[in-house]
């Protein structure tokens, strides 16, 4: 019951309020309300998370007027911590400062349980920080000789009485440690304990001597076909330390995920094969990442994977050939949790728990799942369709009422690969292209400068790099500007000299190429188009379309209203390009945007929030997914989507923006053709 004599204690943000006597610590005022208020070593004013900062004067909003002794007096706990460790003024610890009249009181973000991460990108949800992993500070009874119990279950007993852990267990390597911890601390130790919130389960896994000050991580990680990138992340404060990326070792047994699965069908223990070069890699990488961030990789309590079906499964250890054949069967569709020692992850902490998030159905993985947490298609308002564009295009489709999703080869040229001047994306490679209509010239930018090619300074800036080939992004816009100044014709082909007026088009073999730019006369290379090139770039995007145009037939709609580009280089794909080749349907231009790694951040999501776990579980189960190598009219739109930008389907907003010239090199003479072509 209420007593109206005890002070009323205001939290902000969150507005709780409550009435407590007077010489109630702050920390405990937060609890019972329910404030989110951090705490660590459980109010003995050791680790500082429960630091607020109590307001003073009149509060009209609240209907308080709050007095300067409202709260009691700086304390020698307090005095002591700022000494040693420094505190902002103002601020005070919760666990030590007490109610002494109406107060009203801030929480920063930081002493906050519950911290959001927020995310750049203005229309991206903030990450609500949960782990799974938290550090626990506890003070455990002295054994007693006349109530004889072990030391583990002393330290069991003593958490759930502190932090209402129950059911927990400890990691059998625990037992090895605890005895020393417990004395070399006397008797306080820091735990860090994984709960699993299906099972209800908590496992104490890593045990330290009196409060331990360190923080412990975690790791993110977008496996993908051609490259691995992964994000060790503070567990404590949701920060990213250190990033890395490394190509898959896997693609010495095939480029594609198809002639992976062959390649294990193909040879006896193929997939072990794979198996245990892509942990190989993964351990390198770990290791890697946590020497950048200088850390022991001890410290590394957690991982997330998210990866397309065949990578899931060679990763786990389970043979791929069901997926290489309708109907393309997963041993399991439901997320993964087990230990990192079952995956041979011997560069994270060896009783650490690793999670994959659920696949969507065989041809549509994790890393599906992971897009739709990070860009939340369930809850869109508008139609909304999300590329991530890699070595294979996961797609989705849908709004709050209904999402579908589907995969689609697209090979590995927008990551520069089977491009004959093509390169992954470094300083030195092409990145952006303008070509003049008139003249048909290039100019263009490179990775490492910030000047175009025909500006002053441009050769300064790329002195230490040079000019060394394209990368995928480079490619999209060079096909397009090709398209768009009349090198390139609608079905993909490159005119001659004659057709294009430009020398710059040249006889090479039985097609032509285009030259982009001569670096003999200085050693350096010669970078061309080939019509190949161009051949592998419509595939690729022809491959894509279809599978958007697939989504968009089984929703019944001829149009999207936004246009989400995702992947390890969405971010630097030109929404203009990208629609002039064809890759992605008509759309209002300010209607499309970059997510960039939105695989990669929905790992960071679910390793920084548990419950993100169990939503996304969940709403794979809602997601309708077509496979598009069963879909009859997926080969009549992949042959449509051929062309650039596609022979039937209409582009009426894009020729708003760009002019496609209606050309035709394959009738005869340009001119010829071209007149034909114009008269149609
Ligand atoms: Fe740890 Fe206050 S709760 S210092």
């Amino acid at each position: 019951m209420e007593n109206k004599n005890n002070p009323l204690v205001i939290f902000t943000p969150s507005g709780k309020r409550g009435e407590f006597p007077v010489g109630t610590p702050i920390l405990t005022a937060a609890r019972q309300l329910g404030v989110d208020l951090d705490s660590v070593c459980g109010g003995r004013g050791i680790c500082s998370r429960c630091q607020i900062t109590p307001s003073f004067g009149e509060f009209s909003k609240h209907g308080v007027t709050v007095q300067n002794n409202a709260i009691s007096d700086w304390n020698s706990v307090e005095e002591r911590y700022k000494s040693k460790r420094g505190m902002i003024d103002g601020r005070r610890l919760g666990c030590q400062a007490t109610v002494q009249g109406d107060i009203v009181i801030d929480v920063p973000p930081e002493s906050q349980v519950h911290k959001q991460v927020v995310r750049k990108r203005a229309e991206a949800r903030d990450i609500l920080i949960n782990p799974t992993t938290r550090l626990f500070y506890v003070e455990v009874e002295q054994p007693d000789m006349h109530k004889p119990s072990g030391d583990l279950e002393r330290l069991i007993e003593a958490l759930d009485k502190e932090w209402n852990l129950s059911s927990l267990e400890a990691d059998f390597s625990i037992l090895k440690k605890i005895q020393t911890a417990l004395r070399k601390g006397e008797w306080k130790v820091t735990c860090a304990i994984h709960s699993d919130t299906n099972s209800n389960k908590s496992n104490i896994v890593e045990i330290w001597p009196g409060y331990y000050e360190g923080s412990i991580y975690g790791m993110a990680v977008d496996l993908g076909s051609t490259t691995i990138a992964a994000h060790l992340c503070d567990l404590q404060t949701g920060e990213v330390v250190a990033s890395s990326g490394s190509m898959n070792p896997q693609i010495r047994f095939g480029e594609d995920l198809m002639s992976r699965v062959s390649y294990s069908m193909m040879n006896s223990k193929g997939d072990e094969e794979m198996t245990s070069s892509v942990r190989a890699g993964m351990n390198e990488l770990f290791s890697e990442v946590a020497q950048e961030a200088n850390i022991s990789t001890n410290l590394i309590m957690d991982a997330v994977f998210v990866c397309n079906p065949v990578m899931h499964h060679l990763f786990l250890g389970i043979d791929p050939f069901e997926l290489g054949q309708a109907p393309f069967a997963l041993a399991t569709s439901n997320a993964i949790n087990t230990k990192s020692s079952n995956l041979g992850l011997s560069q994270m902490h060896s009783a650490s728990n690793v999670y994959l998030l659920p696949c969507i159905a065989g041809h549509v993985g994790a890393d599906a799942a992971a897009v739709a947490l990070s860009e939340s298609p369930n809850t869109s308002e508008d139609l909304v369709l999300i590329v991530d564009v890699g070595t294979n295009a996961e797609i989705l489709l849908g709004n709050k009422d209904k999402v579908l999703a589907c995969s689609s080869p697209t090979g590995p040229a927008f990551e520069g690969a089977q491009i004959s001047s093509g390169q992954r994306a470094a300083p030195g490679a092409i990145e952006h292209v303008e070509i003049d209509p008139t003249t048909k010239d290039p100019r263009f930018k490179v990775i490492g400068s910030d000047y175009w090619s025909d500006e002053i300074g441009f050769e300064d800036s790329i002195k230490s790099s040079g000019i060394t080939g394209i990368c995928g992004s480079g490619i999209i816009e060079m096909v397009a500007e090709m398209r768009m100044a009349g090198i390139v014709d609608g079905p993909g082909l490159i005119g001659s000299p004659e057709q294009t007026a430009t020398s710059r088009c040249f006889q090479d073999g039985r097609t032509f190429s285009y030259l982009v730019y001569d670096g003999s006369a200085s050693n350096g290379p010669k970078i061309t188009i080939t019509n190949r090139d161009i051949r592998e770039i419509q595939m690729a995007k022809a491959a894509l379309y279809s599978g958007a145009r697939l989504l968009m037939d089984k929703f019944e709609v001829d149009n999207v209203d936004r246009i989400v580009l995702a992947g390890a280089f969405g971010a630097h794909i030109s929404p203009k390009h990208a629609m002039a080749l064809g890759m992605i349907p008509d759309c209002k231009l300010k209607n499309v945007s970059s997510a960039g790694n939105a695989a990669g951040t929905g790992a960071r999501i679910a390793l920084l929030n548990h419950s993100a776990r169990s939503d996304i579980e969940k709403i794979v189960t809602e997601i309708h997914k077509i496979e598009t190598a069963i879909e009859p009219r997926f080969q009549e739109h992949f042959v449509n989507a051929s062309a650039i930008p596609n022979s039937v389907e209409k582009f009426p907003i894009l020729e708003t923006h760009v002019n496609l010239p209606l050309i035709n090199f394959n009738m005869g003479n340009s001119k010829e053709g071209t007149r034909r072509r114009r008269r149609n």
